[in-house]
């Protein structure tokens, strides 16, 4: 269906209030529910899930070391709303609404983290055989970052992910406040997602793939999706009045497979300053960003020069060959608005300082392959390291270390690969022949090994690894240990199998062993 774009104005997502506040300890309820929203101008409400209701959830807005506690509660019927592939992680044997919340980028003890199989139903009736606790810990003992809060429940995330169950996570601090970004009203959450849309306002997602394999269940699940329209806080296409002055935007890319390539289409002055992990080194004045699913962006964006200008974040991934494709624009500023006061905002060239992992002692380097097979219908099964989620674990860093993981990417195109727990640096990136690997399975480097790009030299959780290619990244492996995950971020990839556990194990005392 053939949406008018640019008719809705942009949602401004509330931020959320504490249930209650001490000096010690903020805690928050949050309640997953049904509800139905508008989604653009012309279409009825759609039904959603979403925490307390709203999509995307209600902000939660905390300062570094501000230790919290979410209490996560499920309120939403026993049916899901998207069709479900019941043939994989035995779910046919489990409840159909599972539910569990995973803050992406948060340093938390396992048990507060989101594991897959730590499950729960609506009033905590049923629990995963992980589930250990109904109010989870969030101790913020980090740098100030832009996280985010989604679903993460065993074999069903991209579906509950796709109903709604999304919101923004802000950590403060300090150190940015001294900056002087541009703030309060002027720094502005965009949650991007693609969904399609039916004509009655309904979801749409797919039963199964366009060529379904003979013989495999349906629904079936499918090796990615891609929506039709292109969502910002919830509305398609939206638009939003603007000051002639500087703005600062947190961007998320929350949608299950789609990766953007954004630019805008006026000469306006665009700078990035964060990414996953929190402020860059430097501002970086740049023409366009690459957004991989659950990548987040903090740009700031001058309008000053472009009174009564209007101007479009344009997706360069969308196909604008295609009259049936849409997903070519993204939002729409107009800077309509009069300046209300001098802005005093700045873009520090310098924006703060950030240690190598580099000079670290390396304890181990893992060579992990992403891999494409088959299952036993003939459907596509992504892997890593050929192994399955179920299989035993592999991944044992010890608390503390610091390790190089080489992402050894043989299918034929690229994953977003994020890792919990921790913040990573990017090495490098080598390509290899893929076509010779494919004959013998030898890795031949074709080229020298190259550098990041310069908005990835920073803190990151989750890294394109690119097809063809040996993506390295570096991490420390503190400061918890137990059982976590790591993962391909398109959601269809995660759910089966693209997703392993790994554990962090105590320190080896050197003296006994
Ligand atoms: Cu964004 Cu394992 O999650
Ligand atoms: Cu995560
Ligand atoms: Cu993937």
């Amino acid at each position: 269906m053939k949406l008018t774009k640019f008719v809705d104005k942009l949602p401004i997502i509330s931020t959320l209030e504490p249930t209650k506040k001490s000096n010690h300890l903020t805690y928050y309820e949050v309640v997953m529910k049904e509800s139905w929203h508008k989604l653009h101008r012309d279409l009825p409400p759609t039904r959603l899930w979403g925490y307390n209701g709203q999509f995307p959830g209600p902000t939660i807005d905390v300062s570094e070391g501000e230790l919290t506690h979410v209490k996560w509660l499920n309120e939403l019927p026993p049916k899901l709303i998207l069709p479900l592939d019941t043939s994989i992680h035995h779910l046919d044997q489990m409840p159909q609404t599972r539910t569990v919340t995973h803050v992406h980028g948060s340093v938390t003890k396992p048990d507060s983290d989101g594991y897959p199989e730590a499950w729960f139903t609506r009033g905590f009736q049923e629990t995963g055989p992980d589930f250990s606790r109904e109010v989870y810990e969030y101790p913020n003992n980090q740098r100030a970052a832009t996280l985010w809060y989604h679903d993460h429940a065993m074999g069903i995330t991209r579906l509950n992910v796709y109903a709604g169950l999304v919101g923004m996570y802000i950590i403060r601090g300090e150190e940015e406040k001294a900056l002087q970004l541009p703030s309060g009203e002027y720094e502005i959450p965009l949650v991007i997602c693609d969904r399609t849309l039916n004509p009655d306002g309904s979801l749409y997602y797919p039963s199964g793939p366009d060529e379904p394999i003979p013989g495999a269940p349906t629904p079936s699940i499918v090796p990615a999706y891609l929506g039709e329209a292109i969502l910002v806080n919830g509305k398609a296409w939206p638009y939003i009045d603007v000051e002639p002055r500087k703005y600062r935007f947190r961007l998320l890319n929350a949608s299950n497979t789609r990766t953007y390539r954004l630019s805008v289409n006026e000469d306006v002055p665009l700078y990035q300053i964060g990414s996953d992990g929190g402020l860059l080194r430097k501002s970086i004045p740049t023409r366009q960003i690459v957004m991989e699913p659950a990548e987040r962006i903090d740009i700031v964006i001058d309008f000053s020069e472009f009174e009564g200008k209007s101007m479009i974040i344009n997706n360069d991934l969308g196909v604008d060959a295609d009259p049936e494709d849409q997903t070519n624009n993204i939002m729409q500023f107009k800077v309509t608005k009069p300046l209300k006061k001098k802005d005093t905002s700045r873009i520090p060239k310098h924006l703060t300082h950030i240690p190598s992992l580099k000079q670290n002692s390396i304890k181990t380097i893992r060579n992990l392959k992403l891999v494409g097979s088959e299952d036993a219908f003939g459907r596509p099964l992504l892997l890593l390291n050929n192994q399955l989620w179920h299989d035993p674990i592999t991944e044992k860093p010890q608390l503390g270390d610091t390790e190089i993981w080489s992402l050894i990417n043989v299918t034929n195109f690229t994953h977003p690969i994020h890792l919990h727990l921790v913040q990573f640096q990017v090495l490098d990136r080598q390509p290899f022949d893929l076509e010779k690997y494919n004959e013998d399975g030898s890795i031949i480097y074709t080229d020298a090994p190259i550098s990041p790009a310069e908005n990835e030299k920073s803190w990151k959780d989750t890294l394109a690894a690119p097809s063809a290619q040996v993506t390295r990244v570096i991490a420390k492996f503190e400061p918890f240990t137990g059982d976590y995950v790591w993962h391909c971020h398109i959601l269809e990839h995660e759910d089966y199998d693209m997703m392993r556990p790994f554990t962090i194990v105590e320190k080896e005392d050197p003296e006994t062993s």
